[in-house]
C-alpha cells in the first residue's frame, strides 16, 4: 500500500490561483523590497559595532568638520570606519574626504562605498549628484524614502565605527535614520561659543529626547585661534585683536610665545553641556587649514597629523569613546 497522503479531489473546486491584480503585484513587490531592506538593516546594525550621529541645531557651526575629523582621528587608531553623509541638499564630506566627483560603484544589487583618506569608507548623497553644481531638490517623501535606502542598501562591511553626518537643524532625517538604523549608540551635538548657535544646541538636545537617541556629547568648535610666534626670550608681546582688545603674552626661555584669541565668546560649549547635564567632549580650535582643507581636498588630519587640530580631535575623541560603552548591545547611560 502506498504511503503517500491521501487527496481527495472536488472536481467542482476551481484550482487556478487568482492573478494577482496589477495593484497587489506592486503591493507585493513593495512589501517584499520593504522586508529585504528591514532585514539588511539589521544585517547591517549587527556588522557595525558604534554608530554615532553628527548633529547641530544651526547650520554652518562644523558638524560636516567634525564628522570627518572624528571618522580620521578614529582611523588613526587603526579602526575601521565609515562616513554616511545624509546632507542631501548641501553635501560637502566627500571634497573633506579627497574624493570630489566620485560615482557610487555598484555590485550584485548592493552599493559600495567609495574608500577616501585613511581608508575610511564615504557614502554621500553628493555621489548621486550629475554635477556639483546641481542642487537636488527632493520633496519630503522622496528624500527621506532615499536615505532609508542608502542605509539599506549599502555594503559596509565590517565597521567598528559609522559617523552620520546631517544637514542642519532637526528636522526629519534624523528621525528616520534614527527609526531605520538599530541600536544607535548617541549624538554628538556641534556649536560654536556663540549665544545663537548655543540656543540652537540647546534644542538639538531637547530633540534628542524625543528620538530617544542619548547625547554623548557637545563638541565646542572654533573655539579660539591660537596665534604662535617667536621673540627675544622674556620679551613683552603685545597683540592687537579685533574688537579693541589687545592679547598680551611674554615670549618664554626658548624665545616662543602663543595667546589664544576667543574670536566668538569661550565655554559656551561647556556650559550648555553642564546646563543639560551631559557630557563636555571638548573644544576645536579655529583653524584656516579646515577651510584650505575643504577647498583642496585634504583634510587637516592628513595634512597635519599630529597638529593642533589633530590633537583636538583625538582628545574628543578618547572623551566619546568613554561615553559609548564596548560591549554591543550594552545600552548607555546619559550622564
Ligand atoms: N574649527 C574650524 N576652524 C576654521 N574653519 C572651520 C572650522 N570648522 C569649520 N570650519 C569651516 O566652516 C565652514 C562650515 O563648516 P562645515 O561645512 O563643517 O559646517 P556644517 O555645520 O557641516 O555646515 P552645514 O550646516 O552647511 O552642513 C567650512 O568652510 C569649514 O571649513
Ligand atoms: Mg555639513
Amino acid at each position: 500500500m502506498s504511503d503517500s497522503p491521501v487527496t481527495t479531489h472536488d472536481p467542482n473546486a476551481d484550482d487556478t490561483p487568482a492573478e494577482a491584480s496589477p495593484q497587489e503585484q506592486k503591493k507585493m513587490e513593495q512589501a517584499y523590497a520593504q522586508m529585504k531592506r528591514k532585514m539588511s538593516m539589521e544585517e547591517i546594525g549587527k556588522k557595525i559595532k558604534h554608530k554615532v550621529m553628527v548633529l547641530s541645531g544651526k547650520g554652518g557651526v562644523g558638524k560636516s568638520t567634525v564628522s570627518t575629523g572624528l571618522a580620521l582621528s578614529l582611523a588613526q587608531q587603526g579602526l575601521s570606519v565609515g562616513i554616511l553623509d545624509i546632507d542631501i541638499t548641501g553635501p560637502n564630506v566627500p571634497k573633506m574626504m579627497g574624493l570630489d566627483g566620485q560615482r557610487l560603484h555598484v555590485e550584485s544589487g548592493r552599493i559600495h562605498p567609495a574608500k577616501g583618506h585613511l581608508g575610511v569608507k564615504v557614502i554621500s548623497m553628493a555621489f548621486l549628484l550629475d554635477s556639483e553644481d546641481t542642487p537636488v531638490v527632493w520633496r519630503g517623501p522622496i528624500k527621506l524614502g532615499a536615505i532609508q535606502q542608502f542605509i539599506g542598501d549599502v555594503e559596509w562591511g565590517n565597521l567598528d565605527y559609522l559617523i552620520i553626518d546631517f544637514p542642519p537643524g532637526t528636522s526629519d532625517e534624523p528621525l528616520t535614520v534614527a527609526q531605520s538604523l538599530p541600536d544607535i549608540d548617541g549624538m554628538v551635538i556641534v556649536t560654536t561659543p556663540q549665544e545663537v548657535a548655543l540656543l540652537d544646541s540647546r534644542k538639538s538636545i531637547t530633540f534628542s529626547e524625543s528620538l530617544k537617541v542619548p547625547v554623548l556629547g557637545v563638541v565646542e568648535n572654533m573655539s579660539g585661534y591660537t596665534i604662535s610666534g617667536k621673540a627675544p626670550p622674556g620679551s613683552d608681546i603685545e597683540i592687537a585683536a579685533p574688537a579693541g582688545k589687545t592679547l598680551k603674552t611674554t615670549a618664554n626661555d626658548a624665545g616662543e610665545f602663543s595667546v589664544t584669541l576667543d574670536i566668538f565668546k569661550k565655554g559656551g560649549g561647556k556650559l550648555t553641556a553642564e546646563e543639560f547635564g551631559v557630557p563636555f567632549l571638548g573644544a576645536l580650535p579655529f583653524d584656516p587649514g579646515f577651510v584650505r582643507g575643504g577647498d583642496d581636498g585634504v583634510h587637516r588630519i592628513v595634512s597635519e597629523p599630529e597638529g593642533p587640530s589633530a590633537v583636538a580631535f583625538a582628545a574628543i575623541v578618547a572623551a566619546l569613546q568613554d561615553q559609548i560603552i564596548e560591549e554591543p548591545g550594552a545600552g548607555l547611560e546619559i550622564i
